[in-house]
């Protein structure tokens, strides 16, 4: 596990752009598994600079992203209308500013009225995708991975689910508040791929900032493997890790001298 610490999140943001980025550039048909909250906005601008200023092509990758809000959705008679739905999220902030093709984006559809064959079908279409190369995960403040709230399995799949408490708190605050919603009309539940789905991708990238997450990170890297830290199931995990933080997220990690040796040594060695 490479567990990368910066100062700032710009540099986190550009750090694990690169590591998309090059992914894209060495496998143009990737498959990548991607990740909304207030964490990827910064990676997701700095891909668009890619694609713009540097002609990164996105327009054979695929993507599948990890939740959304159950009664939630892109309205197609007006795809950019003011819901707060993970699927216009992502088009306002990636979509529609690089080249990727329409059919080749896979977001769980929140206004689906057979959410458990919906689920399925999910499931399937990663799987007939090939699996997902590169999932990019942020981390929710009870040690979430897409919505997987304490007490999901480790071994969960994609699936409806009931929001904390928590999750329902820092959501509001983030995209809800500002749009005129409240508390209580927010969605409860959402669609979210399991721990299970996101332990078979191949490589994870997961991204933290900032001082309200140095306590998860800190149980998710170090702590014991429990389902009371969905996240912390990243220690069991096969495939190769990027873990990247900054210095405030990395804040209550014990060791991470440690951590910047490996980096160092890594580098020296090209491992
Ligand atoms: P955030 O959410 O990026 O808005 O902090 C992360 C998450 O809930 O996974």
């Amino acid at each position: 596990m490479n567990i990368i610490i910066r100062h700032s999140y710009e540099q986190i943001s550009k750090y694990s752009a690169q590591i998309i980025a090059n992914r894209v550039k060495s496998n143009p048909r990737c498959v990548l598994g991607l990740a909304t909250g207030s964490t990827p906005i910064g990676t997701y601008q700095e891909l668009v600079r890619l694609h713009k200023e540097e002609g990164l092509d996105f327009s054979q990758v695929k993507t599948f992203n990890l939740d959304e809000y159950l009664g939630t959705g892109i309205d197609l008679e007006k795809p950019y209308s003011m819901d707060q739905s993970y699927a216009r999220f992502m088009h306002e902030e990636l979509f529609k500013n690089i080249n990727i093709k329409q059919e080749n984006i896979f977001i769980p559809n929140g206004l689906t009225k057979e959410p458990k064959n919906f689920c399925k079908w999910y499931e399937d279409e990663i799987k007939k995708a090939g699996g997902i190369d590169l999932q990019i995960l942020g981390i929710g403040r009870d040690g979430h991975w897409g919505f997987n709230e304490p007490g999901s399995s480790l071994g969960s799949r994609t699936r409806v689910v009931a929001l904390t408490e928590q999750t329902l708190d820092d959501n509001y605050e983030a995209f809800y508040k500002n749009a005129n919603i409240s508390r209580e009309q927010m969605p409860h539940f959402a669609i979210t791929m399991g721990i299970g789905t996101i332990l078979e991708s191949r490589e994870i990238l997961m991204i933290a900032n900032g001082s309200k997450k140095s306590g998860v990170i800190a149980k998710c890297l170090e702590g014991p493997v429990t389902a009371q830290i969905t996240s912390s199931a990243i220690q069991l995990y096969s495939g190769e890790i990027n873990v990247v933080i900054d210095d405030e997220a990395a804040y209550e990690l014990k060791n991470t001298h440690h951590y910047r040796h490996m980096e160092k040594m890594n580098k020296q060695y090209g491992l």
